[in-house]
């Protein structure tokens, strides 16, 4: 992936950014696209929602390196703005191929954008949380981005009760 030139987004980032974790987990965490930190280093989420999406993980009783982590899109739009729709779509068999060869048990949709793609549905991510859904046969729980969790901590409360879903998933107690 690293020479890809399939979509505009080649001309401006430094680096791909393919995954990070155990691709021989069963469960995947997909987020939108990387931003400043993850295109610097080439590693999804090692920035501040990264942080916090390592203690949501510890919060299911893993650790980060245990599960699988990646994006919609795997390199960083311009001023973080939201990948356009011929960027996702020149993308998208890269995730359908990692997800194909994972075939994890379960995705974490994370937050509106990564969810409304995966699910091609464009509603609000208020109500699609918490609400057991499907990508290509995996089932996928939508939850709240790590980085709207930092603007919004009251919601974490509710990011919590989605979790405990993807626990009761893997026989665990919340
Ligand atoms: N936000 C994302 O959606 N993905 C990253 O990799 C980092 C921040």
């Amino acid at each position: 992936m690293k020479g890809c030139v399939a979509c505009g987004l080649a001309a401006t980032r430094k680096n791909t950014v393919f995954a990070r974790g155990n691709p021989a987990s069963d469960l995947c965490f997909v987020g939108e696209g990387p931003g400043a930190d993850e295109d610097a280093q080439g590693q999804p989420f090692v920035g501040k929602s990264g942080q916090l999406l390592d203690k949501m993980i510890a919060a299911l009783g893993y650790h980060r390196d245990d599960v699988y982590i990646c994006n919609v899109v795997k390199c960083r739009p311009p001023n973080n703005r939201n990948p356009e729709p011929d960027e996702i779509a020149a993308c998208e068999p890269f995730l359908k191929a990692q997800l194909a060869s994972l075939q994890p048990k379960v995705i974490v949709g994370l937050g509106k954008f990564a969810t409304q793609t995966l699910l091609r549905d464009q509603t609000s991510i208020t109500r699609l949380r918490g609400q057991w859904r499907e990508y290509q046969g995996i089932p996928l729980m939508p939850t709240f981005h790590p980085a709207y969790l930092l603007r919004q901590p009251e919601e974490k409360r509710l990011a919590w009760l989605d979790l405990q879903e993807v626990m009761k998933r893997f026989g665990k107690k919340g």
